[in-house]
């Protein structure tokens, strides 16, 4: 019975340093994040569970959110309501409307990222970046 009592004791360990390398979204296991569910508990706030997928869409969110401010905000605004400080100079369209929106493709959007148009200029991101983007861009219609 040794051995069950080490894997039972295993759970106040603190993680191993040696897993203190480069992040990915698979990297969390079950055990991580009980531990993680649990700890919120007991410090008052609500148990959630976050699959590795959920963590991951975060992660996708906070990417494009990222590069949005980085590289497209100075011209498009916050929230692609073409407001950024160099905007009107460029003349960048409102992104948020609702019109706009109903009649551009996701494919439409992705191209226009990635090959530029009229006084934007193009941008070489990979492929989950652009789709990123098309769906931070989706999510202000209508804003
Ligand atoms: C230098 C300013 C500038 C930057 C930076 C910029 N854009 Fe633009 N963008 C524009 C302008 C100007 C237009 C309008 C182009 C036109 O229709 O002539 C536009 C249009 C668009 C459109 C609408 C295309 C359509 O179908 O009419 C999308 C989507 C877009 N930009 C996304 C982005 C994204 C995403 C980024 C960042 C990766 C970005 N833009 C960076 C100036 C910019």
């Amino acid at each position: 019975m040794a051995s069950l009592s080490v894997a039972l004791g295993g759970c106040d360990r603190p993680p191993s340093p040696s897993k203190a390398t480069a992040w990915k979204p698979t990297d969390h296991g079950a055990d991580e994040r009980f531990a993680a569910a649990e700890a919120a508990k007991k410090a008052g706030g609500v148990a959630a569970i976050e699959t590795p997928e959920a963590r991951a869409a975060n992660e996708t969110r906070l990417l494009a959110d990222r590069v949005w401010a980085a590289q497209c905000a100075n011209c498009h605004g916050d929230f692609g309501k073409g407001d950024g400080p160099v905007g009107g100079v460029v003349g960048a369209r409102d992104l948020t409307s609702e019109a706009w929106q109903a009649k551009t493709s996701d494919d439409a959007i992705a191209s226009t990222i990635r090959e530029g148009r009229g006084k934007m200029p193009k941008f070489e991101l990979p492929d989950s970046t652009i789709r990123a983007l098309v769906a931070r861009i989706r999510a202000v219609r209508g804003l």
